[in-house]
Formats: C-alpha cells, sequence, structure tokens
C-alpha cells in the first residue's frame, strides 16, 4: 500500500510520524474520508472544501491548495487500484515540543492513504439498530477535528449494547450519530438536524438533502427530541461509509414497522441512482433486486 507523506508517496514502513507531531499529542489537526466507488473518488472536491474550512476554524493553514490536494487523492486511488473504498487524508498543525499554544513557525503534517472495503450492503438492507447517548463532546463539532474521543467512547457504548450506531442527544435534542448524521420521517415529512455547530454537515446529509428535494418529499431542517425520534415512522443516518442506513431501532424500541421504511427506500434508490460509476458497475441493478424500491 503505498502512503502519502509531506509530498512523498511512500510504502507503509517508509510512513514515519514523530511522536512530537500535535496530532498525536493533541489531536491538534483535521481529517476527511472521501469514498471510492468502482474506482472514481465520490464528491471529492466537496470533502476537501470541508478540510479547507475545517483547517480555517482552527486556524492552521493548509500547505496544499484544493486543486493539489485533489492529485495526492486521486493518485492514492491509482497507486492502491482501490475500487471500493475511501482515501483517508488528515493534515495536523505540525512537529513541535509539547506546548499548548501554536508554536511559532510550526509546519503542518499531511498524511494520506487509502483503504480498501466494500459497501454495507447487509445493514443498508437489513437495517441497523441504534442507543442513543448523551453528547458530551465540546460545542465545535461542525469542525472535521481528530479529537474523536466523544465520538469514540459514544460508538462503542453502542457496540457494547449490540448496536451499529450511537445516536447523540444533547440537552434532550437528537442531533447526530457517532459518525454520522440522522434523519427522521413522519407523515410523509424528512426531519434533520439544522447545520449547525451542534453537528457536522456531512456532504451525504447534504446529498440527501438534494435527493430529497428532487423527490419533492417536504424538509425540515430542525431538532427534535428523542421521544419524538421513537414517535417517527421512519429512521435513518448517513455517512461516507455508511451511505443511508435505515434505522430499525433505537434503545430496543422498533421505528415504525420495525423495517427500513418506503421512504428510506427511495432515497437509497436514488442515492444509487446519482451515483455514475455505480450505475455503470451495475451495482444499482444489485442493490435494487435485492432490496425493493418500496
Ligand atoms: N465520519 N457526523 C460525524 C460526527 C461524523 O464523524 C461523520 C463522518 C458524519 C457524516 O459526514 P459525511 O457524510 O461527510 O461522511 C457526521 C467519517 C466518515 C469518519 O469519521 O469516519
Amino acid at each position: 500500500m503505498i502512503y502519502f507523506k509531506d509530498g512523498k508517496f511512500l510504502e507503509e514502513d517508509e510512513v514515519h510520524v514523530s511522536v512530537n507531531d500535535r496530532g498525536y499529542a493533541f489531536g491538534d489537526g483535521v481529517y476527511e474520508v472521501i469514498k471510492i466507488y468502482d474506482g472514481a473518488l465520490y464528491t471529492a472536491q466537496e470533502h476537501l472544501e470541508r478540510l479547507i474550512e475545517s483547517a480555517e476554524k482552527i486556524r492552521m493553514a493548509m500547505p496544499y491548495t484544493i486543486e493539489e490536494l485533489g492529485e495526492i487523492i486521486q493518485k492514492l486511488q491509482t497507486e492502491n487500484e482501490i475500487t471500493m473504498g475511501h482515501i483517508y487524508l488528515q493534515v495536523t498543525r505540525g512537529v513541535a515540543p509539547r506546548v499548548h499554544q501554536f508554536p511559532e513557525s510550526i509546519q503542518p503534517v499531511v498524511v494520506g492513504y487509502a483503504v480498501e472495503n466494500e459497501r454495507p450492503m447487509h445493514y443498508l438492507q437489513q437495517g441497523a439498530a441504534m442507543k442513543s447517548v448523551e453528547d458530551v463532546r465540546w460545542l465545535r463539532c461542525d469542525i472535521k477535528s481528530l479529537n474523536l474521543l466523544g465520538n469514540v467512547m459514544a460508538k462503542q457504548e453502542a457496540f457494547d449494547h449490540g448496536c451499529q450506531e450511537a445516536l447523540f442527544v444533547r440537552n434532550g435534542l437528537v442531533r447526530e450519530g457517532s459518525s454520522s448524521n440522522v434523519f427522521g420521517i413522519k407523515d410523509g415529512v424528512l426531519y434533520t438536524h439544522p447545520a449547525n455547530n451542534f453537528i457536522l454537515n456531512g456532504i451525504t446529509r447534504r446529498v440527501v438533502l438534494q435527493l430529497a428535494k428532487n423527490l419533492n418529499i417536504p424538509v425540515e431542517e430542525k431538532e427534535f427530541t428523542l421521544p419524538q425520534a421513537l414517535e417517527m415512522d421512519e429512521f435513518f443516518y448517513t455517512s461516507t461509509n455508511a451511505e443511508i442506513t435505515p434505522a430499525v431501532t433505537i434503545d430496543q424500541q422498533p421505528i415504525g414497522q420495525g423495517v427500513p421504511g418506503p421512504l428510506t427506500r427511495k432515497l437509497q434508490v436514488a442515492f444509487d441512482a446519482q451515483i455514475p460509476m455505480l450505475v455503470a458497475s451495475g451495482n444499482v441493478e444489485e442493490r435494487e433486486s435485492n432490496g425493493p424500491a418500496s
């Protein structure tokens, strides 16, 4: 596997990161996960734009332009011949003796690599289980920061209870998943949390909102409570890797009929259809025959 670090493409054993890297010491950095479908990068521009925004929000100068970052991730895909998987790209503030404030004239460290993985077809078709967890993260969840301890703890709590994803609840309001955004459907209306500091504005979230618009599904970007979530007709979570995963239970309580609902199915089909690489490879057909649209 070929890795990228600071301008070079290297074999794994040639990539070295300092113990004084501020990403290691403080989680002082930002990252992105970019999907590869059938050998092509998906929504790469949007991910790179968000990476640059995240860097700006933590007052970190990006060492590469968006075009250069695009070339780096493209090369990671090609060199590693990844057909299905993702690119992981992270930028830390750099290497310096450990002091909390930003050290002077520090250079950001950029690391990228590719991962081969399959689409989570089982959960896309059958649905997944969620567990509500108190959201104790900081108040800048809009930044895709390397500080993921709150997310890691929540995901583990969900796993400990036999669930696949945690549902963050702060001040009684449903926010997002531990590594995803969440949506509920009630009486034909699609509800999701507004894009503010309490959630990461997911790229998949944005795609879903556009698909809902195309399908004339009314959308309300507004907060709802955990009891309201439990009363939804349908519920799902979205991310680069989870795509549109139906949530069939929350805290062991079935949502709607306890199976993926018709509007969720419709959005899943529309999601596949807007990925040209999937359409070209016939992957969409496979999905539709396995899980009918309605
Ligand atoms: N996680 N919210 C949080 C807290 C996330 O960590 C993620 C993604 C999302 C969804 O964002 P997107 O649709 O752009 O992937 C929402 C990534 C994939 C991760 O940490 O692995």
